[in-house]
């Protein structure tokens, strides 16, 4: 536990059935004041997660800390958090402001402070006018916001919010992780988020938890997951990413020289490796080079043929084949590269290549 976190796991384990073990030995400190979200595939164990956190479920082992404190066994109302649900449970029968102010009667808030503390929810969530309206009458946006406004009327340590914008269309949900992220900012309250949605976690979290079958996979700011993905499943996870086996045939001071099939590149990677290890390679299809001909005999280069060229607005997306890769994917942007565009088609022949150090190489586990 580090001084400024405010969240700490120790070793938490969460068996709900002996087949499975949901939660698996996580260690996670969260720091006080940071948007940090837990993304993985369905079922990796971000929920039971959240709820441990939360109190809603008690782990099978480990510790959990909060503010310090050991709460492992505090039941949900004796921790100083709050959550956000997914279908965000509003009550009916109350109206907006009846909803927000929920929490502080039971907390024994009433009178003015009560009205005044839900007037600047309120205004925050920039829904004041609405104070009178019944829950159902809002659109999927506003109720979102309301849930928001009654986690937060209790200045909770910690906000825990379970894909708190799934049931917004897509339009709606990026203007939400726009609001999500000022509220964070604006009240400084630590957010522990979970989300499936890459793209969500990558914009709005100051650091992501990438986790895979109840396990932390690695924990890291946004540009740390993307550019240096600790494993393949992380590589294969954030962002899109060639996954392609190799094979080291040298080193060159802290890069590896690595073939696949017919395609050399001098990679990175954090683990020691030999020459004559198998590895499997990432490499983002942004950071491929591709050429057209005619070009003067150059080794680094290799020669590919285009099998398909998808049109992604901004870039091109391109499948190549190398002699001894079977697919290859590229995207090329459409600003410096405008004669591309027009003149690839599948069949072409040309001419790729890999900057040093952009590729990085994982040691393949032998089978
Ligand atoms: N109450 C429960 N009883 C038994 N098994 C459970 C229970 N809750 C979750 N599980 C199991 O624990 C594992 C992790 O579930 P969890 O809900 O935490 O996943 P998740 O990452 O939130 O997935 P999703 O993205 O689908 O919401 C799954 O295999 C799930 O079936
Ligand atoms: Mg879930």
């Amino acid at each position: 536990m580090t001084d400024t976190s405010v969240v700490s796991l120790r070793g938490v384990s969460k068996r709900y059935t002996e087949s499975i073990l949901s939660v698996d030995n996580i260690d996670l400190d969260i720091a006080s004041g940071e948007f940090i979200s837990l993304l993985g595939p369905s079922g990796c164990g971000k929920t039971t997660t959240l709820r441990l956190i939360a109190g809603f479920e008690g782990p099978t082992s480990g510790q959990i800390f909060i503010d310090g404190r050991d709460l492992t066994d505090a039941p949900p109302f004796g921790r100083p958090v709050n959550t956000v649900f997914q279908d965000y449970a509003l009550f009916p029968h109350l109206n907006v402001s009846d909803n927000v102010g929920f929490g502080l009667s039971l907390a024994g808030v009433g009178g003015a402070e009560a009205r005044t503390r839900i007037r600047e929810m309120l205004d925050l969530v920039g829904l004041a006018d609405k104070a009178k309206a019944r829950v159902q009458d809002l659109s999927g946006g506003q109720q979102q916001r309301i849930a928001m406004a009654r986690a937060l009327v209790c200045r909770p340590r910690v906000l825990l919010l379970d894909e708190p914008l799934s049931a917004l269309d897509a339009h709606l949900r990026q203007h939400m992780q726009v609001e999500l992220k000022r509220l964070q900012s604006q009240l400084g309250t630590t957010f522990v988020m979970v989300t499936h949605d890459q793209t969500e976690a990558l914009s709005i979290s100051d650091r992501i938890a990438v986790m895979r079958n109840g396990r932390i996979e690695q924990v890291a700011g946004p540009a740390e997951l993307y550019d240096q993905p600790a494993t393949t499943f992380v590589a294969g996870f954030i962002g899109a990413s060639n996954l392609l086996p190799g094979e080291v045939t040298g080193a060159d001071s802290n890069l590896f020289r690595v073939k696949v099939g017919a395609l050399q590149m001098m990679a990175r990677s954090d683990q020691p490796l030999r020459t004559g290890d198998q590895v499997t390679i990432s490499l983002r299809p942004e950071d491929l080079r591709l050429e057209t001909g005619p070009i003067s005999a150059d080794p680094a280069k290799t020669q590919a043929t285009v099998v398909q060229t998808l049109f992604h607005g901004r870039s091109l997306r391109i499948q190549v084949r190398v002699p001894g890769v079977d697919a290859l994917t590229l995207d090329l942007p459409r600003d410096g590269n405008a004669q591309h565009n027009q003149t690839l088609r599948p069949g072409d022949g040309v001419y790729l290549s890999v900057a040093p150090g952009v590729a990085r190489a994982f040691p393949t586990p032998p089978i």
